[in-house]
Parts: C-alpha cells; sequence; structure tokens
C-alpha cells in the first residue's frame, strides 16, 4: 500500500469500527449510571479562555507545558485553549449559571494535552466523569467514589486500586508546606536537578516525582496527613468509614499529590494493576473547595473525578474483559437479482428495529455471500428470481446449523424476532 500523504496527528488517533463500538457502548454504560445516581449531564465548549485552565496551577505541567493555546481571529484577539479537562469548565458554568446546589453533573468527551504520546498517553484522549458542586458532606465524596468504582466493576475490571489521601485545607495546608519545603530544602543537593527546579514552584509537586534519585527524599517528607486541621481529620474519617460502609476497598497513599494544584481534603486514583505502563492511572479525582470562587463565584465547594476512557479500555484488554460488542447487523440482505428487492428488504427490518445490510453493485452470489460472513451478521436473507415470485426469501443461518428455509416476506420481521429472542 502507497504511504498515505497525510496521518493523524501525533498523540491523536482513528478509532474505527468495531473498536468505536465498544467505546459507544462503555459511555453508554457510564451516563446510564451516572444518571442512576442524579447527575445529569452538561455539554461544555472544547476551547475556553485561557485564564479558565490557569487556574488548574501555574506550576503544573498541564499548564506550563501542554496546553494547546491559540488566539481567535477577534480584534484584540483572544487567547483560546483547547480544554485539557473539564473540571474547570463545570466550575466556570457554575460561576456563569448559578444552578441551585448541590448541583450534579456528568460529561463525557475529547480532552487535549500536548503531552510525550507513549502507551496509554496521547494528545487526544476521552474522559468521563463528575462533579458535585455546592455541598462539603462527606456523603457527596463516598458517593462521587462509589459511582467511579462500580462503573469499573460493571465493565468486568476486577484489578483496579483506590488510592485515597487527604490533602488538607487552606488552614492546615501552609504549616505542612512549610515543613515539606524545609524537609526537601534540607535534602536538595540530593534532589534530581527537575525535582530543584519544582521544589522553587510547588514542593507538593514533588512528591509526584518517580525519579530514582528522588525516592528516598520523599519516603522520608513530612506527610499532608499528619497535620490535617480537627475538621479535615474528620472529614476524611467520614469519607473512609462511608466507603467502608459499601464495601469499597481503599489504600491510604499519603503520597498521593494529583497533577493539579487544585485539590483540597479527599484526593483520590483508580490504578489499574493489570497496566503494566507507567500509564496505570484510569481515573482520578478529589475536592475542589476552591476553585469556583477562583473563577469568580461564590464561595462552593465540589469533588469529583475523570476517567480515562483510553486506558480503562486497554485495562479490559488486559484483563481480557469487556468484549467488543455482538455487531448490530443481524440480517445480511443477498439480492441475486440486481439489488431492488434488497432496498425493501433492508428498509422494512431497520424499520422494525432489526440490524440490516446488503452489497452494492449488483454481484455475484458467492461475492455477495462473502460480505455477509464478514459482516457478522446470523442470518442471510437470499433473493433469487425464485423467491421473487413467490413473495419470499430464503433465510439462512449463517452461524448455527439450522440451514436455510423460505420465509414468506409478510412473516420476516416476525421470524426474525422470534429466532434473535
Ligand atoms: P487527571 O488525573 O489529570 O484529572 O485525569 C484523569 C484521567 O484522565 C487520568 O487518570 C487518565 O486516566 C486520563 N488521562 C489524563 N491524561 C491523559 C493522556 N494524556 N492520555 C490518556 N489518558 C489521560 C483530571 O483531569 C481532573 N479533572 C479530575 C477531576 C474531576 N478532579 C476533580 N474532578
Amino acid at each position: 500500500m502507497a504511504e498515505p500523504t497525510f496521518r493523524a496527528p501525533k498523540g491523536t488517533r482513528d478509532i474505527l469500527p468495531p473498536e468505536s463500538g465498544r467505546r459507544r457502548a462503555a459511555l453508554h454504560a457510564f451516563s446510564e449510571q451516572a444518571e442512576l445516581a442524579g447527575f445529569g449531564e452538561i455539554m461544555s465548549p472544547m476551547f475556553e479562555d485561557l485564564g479558565v485552565f490557569k487556574r488548574l496551577g501555574e506550576s503544573t505541567d498541564v499548564v506550563t507545558k501542554e496546553m494547546f493555546d491559540f488566539f481567535d481571529k477577534g480584534d484584540p484577539p483572544q487567547h483560546l485553549a483547547l480544554r485539557p479537562e473539564l473540571t474547570a469548565s463545570v466550575c466556570r458554568g457554575f460561576a456563569e449559571h448559578r444552578p441551585t446546589p448541590p448541583w450534579k453533573v456528568w460529561y463525557e468527551g475529547p480532552q487535549f494535552r500536548y503531552e510525550q504520546p507513549q502507551a496509554g498517553r496521547y494528545r487526544q484522549f476521552h474522559q468521563l466523569g463528575v462533579e458535585t458542586l455546592g455541598t462539603d458532606d462527606p456523603q457527596a465524596d463516598v458517593d462521587v467514589i462509589a459511582l467511579g468504582w462500580n462503573f469499573f466493576a460493571s465493565l468486568g475490571l476486577r484489578q483496579v486500586t483506590l488510592l485515597l489521601n487527604s490533602l488538607g485545607d487552606p488552614t492546615c495546608r501552609p504549616e505542612y508546606l512549610e515543613a515539606l519545603r524545609g524537609h526537601l530544602t534540607d535534602n536538595a543537593s540530593s534532589l534530581s536537578s527537575q525535582s530543584k527546579v519544582t521544589l522553587e514552584r510547588n514542593p507538593l509537586r514533588v512528591l509526584d516525582s518517580k525519579r530514582n534519585e528522588d525516592a528516598e527524599i520523599i519516603a522520608a517528607a513530612p506527610l499532608m496527613v499528619d497535620y490535617l486541621t480537627d475538621e479535615s481529620r474528620d472529614h476524611f474519617d467520614a469519607v473512609r468509614a462511608g466507603l467502608e460502609q459499601l464495601g469499597i476497598a481503599y489504600e491510604l497513599s499519603p503520597r498521593l499529590v494529583r497533577g493539579l494544584d487544585y485539590y483540597t481534603r479527599t484526593t483520590f486514583e483508580f490504578a489499574a494493576d493489570a497496566l503494566a505502563t507507567a500509564q496505570n492511572a484510569v481515573g482520578g479525582g478529589g475536592r475542589y473547595d476552591g476553585l469556583v470562587e477562583d473563577l469568580g463565584g461564590p464561595a462552593t465547594p465540589g469533588i469529583g473525578f475523570a476517567l480515562g476512557l483510553d486506558r480503562i479500555l486497554l485495562a479490559c484488554d488486559a484483563e481480557a474483559v469487556f468484549p467488543i460488542p455482538e455487531p448490530v447487523t443481524k440480517v445480511f440482505v443477498v439480492d441475486v437479482t440486481g439489488g431492488s428487492h434488497a432496498l425493501d428488504v433492508c428498509n422494512t427490518l431497520r424499520a422494525a428495529g432489526i440490524g440490516a445490510d446488503r452489497s452494492y453493485g449488483g454481484r455475484s452470489m458467492k461475492a455477495q455471500m462473502k460480505v455477509a460472513d464478514r459482516s457478522g451478521a446470523p442470518f442471510a436473507a437470499i433473493i433469487g428470481e425464485d423467491e421473487v415470485a413467490g413473495g419470499e426469501v430464503t433465510l439462512r443461518d449463517l452461524r448455527g446449523d439450522t440451514g436455510q428455509h423460505r420465509v414468506a416476506l409478510d412473516n420476516l420481521v416476525a421470524t426474525i424476532s422470534r429466532l434473535l429472542g
């Protein structure tokens, strides 16, 4: 095959059928479960004023290195960016529309980050998520985490670990940051050069380093959980109690800091243990009690998560669960009289909700049967001159061993429906 003139841009890819059907099925399962839990869908723009995303943290990679930003053609031009995530957009939407809290929304869609692509890491990737705004009740945290947990289980995933931490509140955070900065500064000479730079900008982010030379220093660093105010500790304990009540297993992960700066109190990540790659986080989230205010809205607590669909499906592959759904086409119509009868039969079947497909171009019986086999349809409805004369089709079982028999056109829908159960 000749080299194509163009390929999908680096870090993006085409999702082709039948894999796209599997993604659609996962999205459908997620939307159903989110709606059952009282979330309504928010559809927000794919791009926002860059300022919205700057609130994710001026020292985060997402803001400093990974933003797909551009100027529009206005006068003066507006500095915009493709969304790297949706929590900031949801909070911007809350500040703009001021819905009655608690406001519970779910979303799905592509996100954009200019990352170095590798297995499970793309420049365009798909997230599913929920956000609950306007309550700091720890049971809202539990409800959100449980939704993610149950979604993974519904796909059949067994090897997902819930990592849990509290990042404290604006009262206890400064004291902790001071202790952490002190520890890291004392050991700065042994830190990696990257972590030395990170330390200047945000010591918390050093805890995220996976570099070998940093490991020992990070292991000895003070922990946020030891600095929590009574209020934050009670909140964390209540979240843990709620998870235990629902039988959701979690692992305390006191160095879990997440890659965005807006987090307060509850933070969590879902790790897919079946993914051997470094990119095994299939989702993450937490509280962001100051973000709405930061975006010009009223002081409003919030909690949510986003799950990475691309990685979730890689995890499903690794665990051999959630296969590609059965083909929608149930009947492949093989018309050897020219094709116009196939037009009618397909139309009738489709109107009755039965997936039907056909060949084009008046091809031979053999060629059409080959396409029928490839379609995955369980039945072929064959139309030749004899069938046309009798007002019938020959229905052939393509998968089982019930052979073939003639069916009157008037009975075709009822017969297929019965055979499909
Ligand atoms: P995040 O941890 O940046 O959080 O992303 C959530 C999930 O999106 C990750 O766990 C991962 O599965 C997926 N993901 C992120 N980047 C990529 C990438 N380059 N390629 C493939 N998948 C990726 C957030 O986005 C927060 N908005 C979550 C949140 C919601 N926090 C509170 N509410």
